[in-house]
């Protein structure tokens, strides 16, 4: 080959453009590039014979092989593309996505049934003024019965009926301990006011949690809630009671003509006590009365054992099952169904709001 020949030049732009395409991968390619273009590549190798040209020669030979090189240039340029799309291709095609295919939902949580009782009846009582307290399950004697003048011989106390942990712990059989635990809080806060004759913010608290007692049907379970109630202050009567407890009713079945029922009951912490019925005007349970809370007007010896004095301080106390209330909210008949973890169960109350 001579160095002047143009058809030469043809022959390695058509060799170039052979190897190019032999090139499977892009570093394939870049080594036929490098043949070529590269440092030592033939085209360099002809600008270098170019040196003993003549100026003449130099011009026509120097146009010809820039041509070349721009051809071979564009060449591998093309090569480049078809790879890259080719790989882009095959990269789309592994992660294709077959949109006729069912989505896979993520499956979203909710709240159970009786949390979102327990949010219904913090946000009724919290707009009443109330505080939410919380406290342990695993109560004291002190706490659970004797603060709240259940004497020694109360059938509460039976080995039978409640659950006793070790170093004389108890789980706790209602929520009433709190009653005591809140109250003396309050009162600690306000000692001072209260040693100086002063008047101290009224008690306004309900205490919402789990409770257990051995017990296990269909309407009973071993472990479950209830929602305790107290509203303490100089001149809070029975009548208070009765307006709060049929508000709250009345908001929570979101029934304005339900109908409540103070039947005279037994509570060794209250005095007097009574049972509170609800009956629904309308729908399936219409014109039956249902027990729902316990009540009454707070025992001396409790507000004693708050640290109050009983002649000056007065009030009422109630407890509540949320259980019990989500159960005739949503119609359901066995209580287990709640404990049991079937999220065919569950899952129904997902959509519902509290
Ligand atoms: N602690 C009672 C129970 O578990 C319920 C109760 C009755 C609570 C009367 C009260 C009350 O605060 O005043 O059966």
């Amino acid at each position: 080959m001579t160095s002047s020949d143009p058809q030469d030049l043809q022959a390695l732009v058509d060799s170039a453009q052979a190897l190019f395409a032999q090139s499977a991968t892009p570093a394939d390619l870049e080594n036929a590039k490098a043949q070529f273009l590269g440092k030592a590549g033939r085209l360099t190798e002809l600008m270098k014979g170019m040196a003993s040209l003549s100026v003449e020669e130099k011009k026509t030979r120097g146009a010809a092989i820039n041509q070349a090189k721009q051809a071979i240039e564009a060449a591998l340029q093309t090569r480049r593309q078809a790879l890259a799309d080719a790989e882009l291709a095959q990269q789309l095609k592994a992660e294709s996505l077959d949109v006729t295919l069912p989505g896979r939902a993520r499956a979203r949580g909710g709240l159970h049934p009786v949390s979102l009782t327990l949010g219904r009846i913090e946000a009724i009582f919290g707009s009443m003024g109330f505080e939410v307290a919380q406290g342990p399950e695993i109560e004291t004697d002190w706490f659970n019965f004797t603060a709240l003048n259940t004497p020694q011989d109360h059938p509460a106390r039976s080995m039978h009926d409640t659950f006793y942990v070790e170093g004389g712990y108890l789980l706790r059989t209602h929520t009433s301990p709190m009653q005591i635990r809140h109250a003396v809080q309050h009162v600690k806060r306000y000692r001072a006011q209260l040693d100086a004759g002063e008047s101290m913010p009224e008690i306004r608290v309900i205490a919402p949690g789990r409770t257990y007692r051995v017990d296990s049907d269909a309407t009973h379970s071993p472990m479950f809630h209830q929602c305790e109630g107290l509203w303490i202050g100089e001149a809070v009567s029975f009548k208070d009671l009765k307006v709060v407890f049929t508000d709250f009713c009345r908001t929570f079945f979101e029934s304005d003509d339900l109908v409540l029922r103070f039947r005279p009951s037994f509570f060794p912490f209250t005095e007097p006590s009574a049972e509170v019925d609800i009956q629904f005007q309308h729908g399936p349970l219409a014109g039956r009365w249902l027990e729902v809370a316990g009540s009454g007007q707070v025992h001396p010896n409790v507000v004693r054992n708050m640290g109050l004095d009983p002649e000056r301080y007065i009030g009422f106390a109630f407890g509540m099952g949320p259980d019990r209330l989500t159960m005739l909210r949503y119609g359901v008949n066995d209580l287990r169904l709640f404990f049991d973890g079937d999220m065919r169960f569950l899952s129904q109350f997902q959509s519902a709001h509290a």
